[in-house]
């Protein structure tokens, strides 16, 4: 296709994502797209893909920092990707993670860290995991004007309490607790809800249920909007694909071959040649 003839990298997304633009894309039936980064560049890429949200994730820990889970990131870490990332962007909204016991244990504390990351992170909004044990929190958050996504289902942070990464909500009364939270939470005022890794029919009666909208990974098609890792989906993390995940890209194993190249091009003297290299002035 000639160029002019390219449709913008941004068709289909909707331009300056503010939290009511995701309400009016719910009530429209426009879907929602959303994914991780972490960095400036990933930023940059995102917003020119379209992505209508970007999320700094604690999934920082694992992708960027080399922890084994979320638990060890800290509000100092998250406050530096989501400066980047903000720097990288301009159009989308964009939402930071709250990490693990930077909102458990202190309320004054909680209020203090989620409105850092609006102020000095540059975040729009921000995100919490868990349902009725962190309704009250949300309410204080609101009141110092921060908006939170809520987080159920398999919520990360507390892995060790579910026993691993699992699905949840599949017994009756399992789903009927994770619908019951959702409600609790959009009655704390949430403005969307993300849903990790539940059975698509459960996702699927959520959404109809709540006017906010609802952000599925590993939940289905009948969510609002789907959010994915980003280096998942671009294949560059190193675990292998988990259902859910789909891998638009493998750039682990691009990067692999381009990085082995060099080294075997330093070693073997074929780079740097003379179209790498300058002369001197005559
Ligand atoms: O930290 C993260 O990347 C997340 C997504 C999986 C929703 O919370």
């Amino acid at each position: 296709m000639a160029d002019k003839m390219k449709p913008p990298a941004y068709a289909g997304a909707v331009k300056n994502v503010t939290v009511s633009t995701l309400l009016d894309m719910k009530r429209k039936g426009v879907k929602i797209a959303m994914l991780t980064a972490y960095d400036f560049p990933t930023a940059r890429l995102a917003e020119e893909a379209g992505v209508d949200v970007i999320l700094v994730g604690d999934s920082v820990g694992m992708t960027k920092l080399g922890y084994e889970s979320t638990l060890p990131v800290t509000i100092d870490e998250m406050l530096h990707h989501t400066k980047a990332v903000k720097r990288g962007m301009s159009r989308a909204l964009l939402v930071a993670d709250m990490p693990y016991l930077s909102y458990e244990i202190d309320l004054k504390e909680a209020v203090r860290n989620a409105g850092r990351l609006l102020k000095e992170g540059g975040a729009h909004a921000v995100k919490v995991e868990g349902g009725m044990e962190v309704a009250a929190t949300i309410k204080e958050f609101l009141k110092i004007n921060v908006p939170v996504f809520g987080h159920l289902g398999l919520t990360p942070q507390a892995v060790n309490r579910l026993g691993g990464y699992k699905v949840q909500g599949r017994s009756p009364e399992a789903a009927e607790k994770i619908l019951t939270e959702a409600r609790i939470l959009e009655g704390a005022g949430v403005c969307a809800v993300v849903l990790e890794c539940v059975p698509a029919d459960l996702a699927k009666e959520i959404t109809k249920r709540l006017q906010v909208p609802t952000i599925g990974i590993g939940a289905g098609p009948h969510c609002d909007g789907q959010v994915l890792v980003s280096d998942d989906m671009l294949g560059l993390s190193e675990a292998g694909p988990t259902k859910f995940v789909k891998r638009y890209a493998d750039l682990r194993a691009q990067s692999l071959k381009a990085i082995g190249d060099y080294c075997r091009e330093v070693r073997d003297g074929s780079f740097p040649g003379p179209e790498h290299s300058f002369t001197s002035q005559k």
